[in-house]
Formats: C-alpha cells, structure tokens, sequence
C-alpha cells in the first residue's frame, strides 16, 4: 500500500507544489482547500498528471466564521478517510492566514484571533486527528509545519503573521517533544520569499522587500520547497525531528541586505 500525505491549502502555490512532489515519489495524496470548487479543480488536475497515486479533496475550513476551530470538520475529514481505508502517515501543514497589511490602531482583534487560529491551533487541532490514528495503529509517521522565516524576524504590517509563525514553531518543538515516543517525528521548513502568483503579479510591492538582495541571489520557487518538506516529511530525516530547515537564500544570516550600485 502506498504511503499517504495530507496537505493543507493545497491547490494553488506551494500547496500544490508539495502535493505533486509526494505524488511523484509515490504517495497518496489528500488536499484541502476552503473552496469547494478549487479543490475539484486541483485533485482532477492532479489526478490527471499521477494515475498511479490515490488523490482525494475535501473541502475544510478550518476556522470557523466565528473565529473558533471547526473541530468537526476536522474531524469529519478523518472520520472519512478512515471508511476510505486510508490511513495519513504525513501531515504537512501549509494553509496560512497571511494576514497581509493587519495595522495595529487599525484591525480588529478577531483579525489578529483569525491569524492565531488559523496558523497555530486548527494546526493542532490537525496533528492531534492524524496522531492518535497512527498512535492507535502502531505506525510511525511524519509532521511538516510550513513555517517561515518571519518566525524570527518582524515585517511590517504582519504583527498578528509574525507571532502565529513562532508560536507554531514553538508548537512544532513541544509536539516533537511529545510524539517522539511514538515515533512520530515534527519538524518545520521555514521558507523566505516564495515565487507565488503573488509575487508575479505583485512584483514592485516585492521588490521593494530586498528579499532577492541575499547571499544566494534569488528567492525559492516551489520545487525548493517541496523538496525540503519531503526531505522531513520521507523517511530521508528518520531520526530527525524537532529541526528547522529555512530555505531563503541566505536572507536570514544578513545583518542587512546589500543592494547593487546602479
Ligand atoms: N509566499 C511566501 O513568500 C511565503 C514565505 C514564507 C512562508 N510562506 C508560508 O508558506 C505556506 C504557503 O504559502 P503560499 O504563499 O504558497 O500560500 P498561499 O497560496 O497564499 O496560501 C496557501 C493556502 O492557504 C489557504 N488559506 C489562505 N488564507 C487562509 C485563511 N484565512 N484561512 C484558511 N486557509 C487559508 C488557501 O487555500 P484555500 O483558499 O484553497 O482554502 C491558500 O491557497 C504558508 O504557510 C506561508 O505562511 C510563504
């Protein structure tokens, strides 16, 4: 039986780029995304381009309207995977609240709630659905947090993206910590500035960033991504967990970036 990955916010971006790195390594993939419709539209995209893999969607928010967990979805989605006989031996956890341009005098606090919740406790509340079935089975089994490197150094304008960044890296560690006996292993990628559709059609806001003013020269493109969060999320890293891998050019050693002379 094929290994399964589940990830979240999987249809656009590096989402999808995960999904069809495990895909091609072999894996079952799961997706979710809000939408109902842009999730059909990546798992027939995906079915179409790996007919040997299994490749499911659901469509999940995982914060409610009100701000809290929707913690029967959640748990609907796994119940449901259960009666499909598939069983998530990787969780990699990418959908994000980017909380763009959240201002501090300006945004509400359930703005800042949403962030927090989003980033950091439906996470939890996701590892905790995966890990007791792989607990109860007596399987191993693999935890990929999509961090970034926003986990140690502010933007502005992110106040509320910032904190949900360290504290799921701290929530990375402590279930490391504690899963370890199972030999679930937790681990988190903090990527720097992706090549997402936002920063094709954003470019001069990007720009303006100095994030490909690094060591290396130029900012991730999915496949960088993908390959890292395979690397923890394959037996590759077996005796790994609770690491950090950032992949940024080099952004985060700089003391300041060096911009060229015109
Ligand atoms: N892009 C970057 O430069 C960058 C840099 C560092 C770290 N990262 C991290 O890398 C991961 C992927 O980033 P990306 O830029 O590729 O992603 P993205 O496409 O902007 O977001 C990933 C998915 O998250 C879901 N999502 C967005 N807002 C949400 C919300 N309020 N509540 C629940 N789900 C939401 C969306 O899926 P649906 O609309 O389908 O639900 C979206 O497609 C994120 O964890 C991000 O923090 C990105």
């Amino acid at each position: 039986m094929n290994k399964c990955v589940l990830i979240t916010g999987a249809t656009v971006n590096t989402g999808y780029g995960v999904a069809e790195k495990f895909a091609s390594e072999g894996y079952d993939v799961v997706i979710t995304s809000r939408g109902e419709e842009s999730k059909e539209r990546a798992v027939t995209a995906l079915r179409a381009a790996y007919p040997a893999v299994r490749v499911e969607g659901y469509a999940l928010a995982l914060v409610n309207e009100d701000n809290s967990i929707n913690e029967a979805g959640i748990k609907d989605m796994f119940a449901d995977l259960d009666g499909k006989g598939m069983t998530v031996d990787c969780l990699v956890l990418n959908a994000a609240n980017l909380g763009i341009r959240q201002q501090i005098f300006k945004n509400p606090l359930s703005d800042f709630i949403n962030v927090i919740n989003t980033n950091v406790v439906a996470n939890y509340a996701l590892v905790e659905a995966m890990a007791s079935r792989l607990v109860e089975k007596k399987q191993k089994g693999s935890v990929v947090f999509v961090n970034s490197n926003t986990a140690y150094r502010a933007i502005p304008d992110r106040i509320a993206y910032t904190t949900s960044k360290s504290g799921a890296l701290g929530l990375m560690r402590a279930l490391a910590f504690d899963l370890g006996k199972y030999g679930i292993r937790v681990n988190a990628v903090l990527p720097g500035m992706i090549k997402t559709d936002r920063w094709e059609n954003n470019y001069n806001d990007c720009r303006n960033a100095l994030s490909n003013f690094t060591p290396l020269g130029d900012i991730a493109d999915f496949e960088d991504i993908a390959n890292a969060v395979y690397y923890f999320g394959s037996d590759q890293s077996k005796n790994t967990t609770g690491a950090e891998l950032t992949v940024d050019g080099g952004n985060m050693i700089q003391l300041y970036p060096i911009v060229p002379e015109k």
